[in-house]
């Protein structure tokens, strides 16, 4: 497997962490510096909040702005994760919100997916995008990186916190939410979860050679789903809310393990 050029490091930074709907920080965070670098790919998704969380350098960005105002396919993914290189990060976690198709991901479940389908089109899936970058194949059977997997697994286990230690995330293009046709078909295809911003993410961490692991928040059954009910933004904000309660827990003892 090869990989893309690394960015020049500044100081190492323990983890970081990507919020998604819903998580727009960590309160947790102490000393808090603000970067936003330029990056060759255009503007972040907002500021990266470094600061200390365990007596460990931890980098927060939030996915889709703190005012939640980009959409998951206008995220510049590449972007978001470059930056986080080029400030030292080796290891990513990043938090999804997500839709729950099968019976083990009713609502407020917590879930580290294993595998993914991606479904979304017309966003820049791959760092190889321009002229004269050298073509990458990498080796993506394990979407997300297994011993980081498994560290994040154990965190979760060592804070009593109950994580459905699998999944297969079906990543749709939004921002609308699915048909329950669409869910039917995730379904039969195998998606435990559904998200929009799964891939090009895990994808183009791949490819920068990132450790990258997700712990997808499950908000709301997804269309057709659970009980069926309509899925409305204020159930999905309380239940993200619920649920990531219990992150910083998580996050503490997989920084001092
Ligand atoms: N579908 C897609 N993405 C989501 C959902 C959903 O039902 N809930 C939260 N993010």
């Amino acid at each position: 497997m090869s990989t893309a050029p690394a960015i020049v490091a500044a100081d190492p930074i323990d983890l970081a962490v990507i919020g998604g709907t819903g998580l727009y920080r960590i309160a947790e965070l102490e000393n808090v510096e603000t970067h936003q670098p330029p990056t060759r790919y255009g503007a972040l998704s907002g500021p990266i909040r470094v600061g200390m969380l365990a007596g460990r350098r931890v980098a927060f960005l939030a996915r889709h702005g703190e005012g939640h105002s980009v959409p998951p396919h206008k995220v510049n993914y590449r972007a978001n994760l470059s930056a986080l290189q080029a400030l030292g990060a080796r290891r990513v976690i990043a938090l999804n919100t997500v839709g729950g198709i099968t019976e083990r991901f009713g609502p407020r479940v917590l879930a580290c997916p294993d595998q993914l389908i991606d479904y979304t089109w017309g966003r820049i899936s791959t760092f190889c995008e321009e002229e004269g970058t050298e073509v990458l194949h990498v080796d993506f059977s394990d979407p997300y990186t297994p011993s980081l997997r498994t560290a994040l697994l154990a965190a979760a286990r060592a804070a009593d916190v109950p994580v459905v230690a699998e999944g297969c995330y079906g990543a749709t293009q939004g921002p609308r939410l699915e048909t329950r046709a669409e869910i039917a078909r995730l379904r039969r295809d195998g998606c435990d979860l559904v998200g929009m911003t799964g891939m090009p993410e895990a994808g183009l961490a791949r490819e920068l050679g990132l450790e990258y692991a997700s712990l997808a928040i499950v908000a709301n059954w997804a269309a057709g789903c659970g009980d069926e009910s309509e899925i409305t933004l204020q159930e999905v904000l309380d239940n993200v809310a619920a649920v990531s309660a219990s992150i910083p827990a998580i996050l503490r003892r997989f920084l001092t393990p």
